[in-house]
């Protein structure tokens, strides 16, 4: 492999690791429930038979204990990535992002560790540590920072590749998830384990990537460093013009202040953006799709799918073919258009999933409205809602307050991605079948917001964008950074100074 490829490669490794994260607790939940059950004394020590008769009605009561801890386990992985969201980029800027990545590797071998080794102790603890671990570094690996280490050919496609690696994860943890495989009493933890392998495949790797030369030239620089790193990235070939495009990129930079969390929360002149940014998050989380990536098996089994771990890779398989889709469309339909089909298109899967769950006991065949509701749920989360929040954050924000509001999206999609973790299953509990009413009427405002608020950013300059949430402030607001151009401009400047004072 070239030293491009193996580059591409090992960061993709991170966000497939991601993913497969996401998606693992799903399929096994009621075999590792059982050894949950056994170690905190509320189940018999033998094995209970799993799936009594498929169809779920014999439901089987499950200790309110087991359900906290399994609830716990499912969603301690994003208060791991909460955490590590306020990091974001300071490994990458201490040593590099090589020695960054291999540092955080550890991590990823130490939570996979605890969770092979769950059966060992408390089986519990030992996943509920192990996945909060794992969280943390996952926050870690799927920031842009990482990704940046792809030479620049590559960073558009790079930034499609990682949302299809991540669709990719959570298919594969589905697939191996099945019984016959490791989702079974003897093999769950190996299946849980398995989620730092890609940590030990891309360190292997990690040597023979050079160090990213933007970072060598940006960050410390290094022209020369940069030089070598770009040609042993491309091959002997003229590196002048990506020199010119890095010299660019350090000058604006350089002209623009950096605005921290706290003066970019305070001030005034970013509040439309961040509400914007902010907003488009939440509406990825609160429309329930980690309902959907952590719960299914136990959804389609009340829903009365005779299959429900099938069903389960089949939302895997329509979410990667979904996600392919929304690459080919995102640069043609626009992200504004794009998002309002995708939540409009989920609000009625969510009703037509109620309506399959509340008449299941009358007519049986309401099972096939509920799953094809489902499959149909994901196929418009990933045409617009999944893939656009992540990459539109950088596009509403200039360079000087991009890192803070990509920390404060980041830890606002990690915190609600935590709370519908853990507490779907209460909400469930609560609501019965009328438990995607609550999606349905979250995901109603969040098209009538996108539809108000949210501006279409295709192909648009920050300029541009500004101006757009500029006409929609009352008269006599001052100017924005981006709407001078240079985000230091009079209005800028001024309140700035005064909210860093
Ligand atoms: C997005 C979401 C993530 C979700 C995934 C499903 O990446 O951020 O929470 O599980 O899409 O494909």
């Amino acid at each position: 492999m070239q030293g491009q490829q193996t580059t591409v490669f090992s960061a993709v490794l991170g966000s497939l690791q991601y993913g497969y994260s996401l998606g693992v607790i799903n399929a096994p939940q009621k075999v590792i429930e059982q050894h949950y059950g056994r170690s905190l004394g509320v189940l018999p020590e033998e094995p209970l038979l799993l799936s009594e008769n498929g169809t779920g009605t014999e439901k089987q009561e499950v200790h309110p204990s087991v359900v906290m801890y399994w609830s716990l386990s499912v969603s301690i992985f994003s208060i791991g990535g909460v955490v590590s969201s306020f990091l974001v980029g300071f490994v990458g800027d201490l040593r590099g992002r090589v020695k960054g990545m291999l540092m955080v590797n550890v991590l990823a071998v130490i939570a996979g560790l605890l969770m092979v080794l769950a059966k060992m102790w408390k089986p519990h603890v030992m996943v509920i540590a192990g996945r909060c671990v794992m969280g943390f570094y996952c926050g870690e690996v799927s920031s842009y920072v990482y990704r940046e280490i792809a030479p620049m050919a590559y960073r558009g496609s790079l930034g499609t590749l990682h949302q299809l690696a991540i669709v990719t994860g959570i298919l594969l943890s589905q697939v191996l998830g099945l019984e016959f495989l490791l989702g079974n009493d003897y093999y769950w933890p190996l299946l849980l384990g398995l989620s730092g392998a890609p940590a030990i495949l891309q360190s292997l790797l990690l040597p023979l990537c050079p160090e990213s030369p933007r970072y060598l030239y940006i960050k410390r620089g290094m022209v020369e460093e940069a030089k070598n790193s770009l040609r042993r990235l491309k091959g002997e070939y003229d590196p002048s013009a990506d020199l010119e495009e890095m010299r660019r990129e350090k000058e604006e930079v350089e002209k623009e202040a950096q605005v921290s969390i706290a003066v970019l929360v305070r001030s005034s002149l970013y509040r439309q953006q961040l509400f914007v940014a902010l907003m488009m998050h939440l509406s990825q989380q609160l429309s329930g799709i980690n309902a959907i990536f952590y719960y299914s098996t136990a959804i389609f089994e009340k829903a009365g799918v005779t299959q429900p771990v099938y069903a389960t890779i089949g939302v895997g398989v329509l979410n990667t073919v979904f996600t392919m889709v929304s690459v080919a469309l995102v640069d043609r339909a626009g992200r504004r258009t794009l998002t309002l089909i995708g939540l409009g298109g989920m609000c009625i899967c969510a009703v037509a999933m109620t309506v399959g769950l509340v008449y299941l006991r009358v007519y049986s065949w309401m099972s096939y409205v509920s799953m094809s509701a489902i499959f149909l749920f994901v196929c418009f989360f990933e045409i617009g809602p999944g893939p656009i929040p992540w990459f539109i954050v950088a596009e509403l924000f200039s360079q000087g307050p991009r890192p803070a509001a990509i920390a404060l999206a980041g830890c606002t999609n990690w915190t609600s991605n935590f709370i519908i973790g853990m507490t779907f299953p209460y909400i469930e509990a609560l609501c019965g079948s009328y438990v995607f009413i609550l999606f349905a009427v979250l995901l109603f405002g969040f098209t009538v917001f996108t539809y108000l608020r949210v501006p279409e950013t295709k192909g648009k300059t920050f300029e541009e964008i500004a101006a757009v949430f500029k006409k929609g402030k009352k008269p006599g607001t001052r100017k924005t950074g981006t709407e001078t151009g240079t985000g230091t401009g009079t209005g800028t400047s001024t309140e700035l100074e005064q909210l860093k004072s």
